[in-house]
């Protein structure tokens, strides 16, 4: 079953929740044929998990720290998320790999905190349009695959999403034969990592996936769902591309 979760990065202050309940209710109605999950901010996960109990939104968060506690002032552990209601977790994305200098070497020992904490993990990987022009996307990404997933997930529920970092936010989006290139790569390398037992594993795509190329994306061998950014803001958008799932 494919995986449809929103990324809402820094965008819902003072939200009165009227999107996630008018998704709710669509999705009550007429069933999803699809997993769907809601990556809020921190601020309001507690919020939208107590809204969301019982239903069939799947809360998660958008980072984590590696470290279980301690003086690391601002920043939450995956049991503080699990506290909070969160039962994933987005890693790696690369607004935190660019923004915050995270490596791989990080990310996957996020990915360990998380999964030891009981969050199943989204681990963000996806190259620049540098390195896309420089012919070296899909080594790039089998890098960050193998570097980036800890042993500790050989066997346990996660995702990879590829997310070529040109493609967020812009409107522009790979070809589908760029994309399914990637995604056979992605496997490939989680297999080299973990062995066969991630032949299951949802590799999703992100990057200005919308309601419009929602169905032509999702039908990409390999992919196994997607990580929405700005068009999950809005339950109208969300609803489109979950229904093209
Ligand atoms: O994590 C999702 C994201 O980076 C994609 O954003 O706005 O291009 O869908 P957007």
């Amino acid at each position: 079953m494919k995986l449809i979760a929103g990324n809402w990065k820094m965008n819902g202050a003072g939200a009165d929740l009227a999107e996630v309940a008018a998704l709710r209710a669509s999705l009550d109605e007429t069933p999803a044929a699809c997993r769907v999950a809601i990556c809020p901010p921190a601020t309001l996960i507690q919020r939208m998990a107590a809204a969301q109990t019982g239903g069939p939104v799947e809360i998660g968060a958008q980072d984590c720290r590696a470290e279980a506690s301690g003086a690391y002032t601002g920043d939450i552990s995956a049991s503080m998320l699990v506290d909070a209601g969160a039962t994933l977790v987005i890693l790696g994305h690369s607004e935190r790999r660019q923004g915050y200098g995270e490596t791989d070497l990080l990310v996957s020992a996020k990915a360990e905190a998380a999964l030891a904490a009981g969050l199943s993990p989204i681990v963000c990987v996806g190259e620049t349009l540098a390195q896309r022009e420089a012919g070296d996307a899909v080594e790039v990404v089998r890098k960050q695959v193998v570097n980036s997933l800890p042993l500790a997930l050989a066997g346990q529920a996660f995702a990879v999403a590829y997310e070529p970092v040109w493609a967020i936010g812009t409107g522009l989006t790979p070809t589908l034969e760029q994309i399914e290139e990637v995604h056979r790569a992605v496997r490939a390398a989680m297999i080299e990592r973990l062995g066969l037992a991630v032949a299951a594993v949802p590799i999703l795509y992100g990057g200005s996936v919308k309601p419009d190329n929602a169905r032509d994306i999702l039908a990409v061998p390999e992919v196994g769902g997607a990580l929405v950014g700005g068009a999950s803001l809005k339950a109208k958008d969300f609803l489109g591309i979950i229904r093209a799932a």
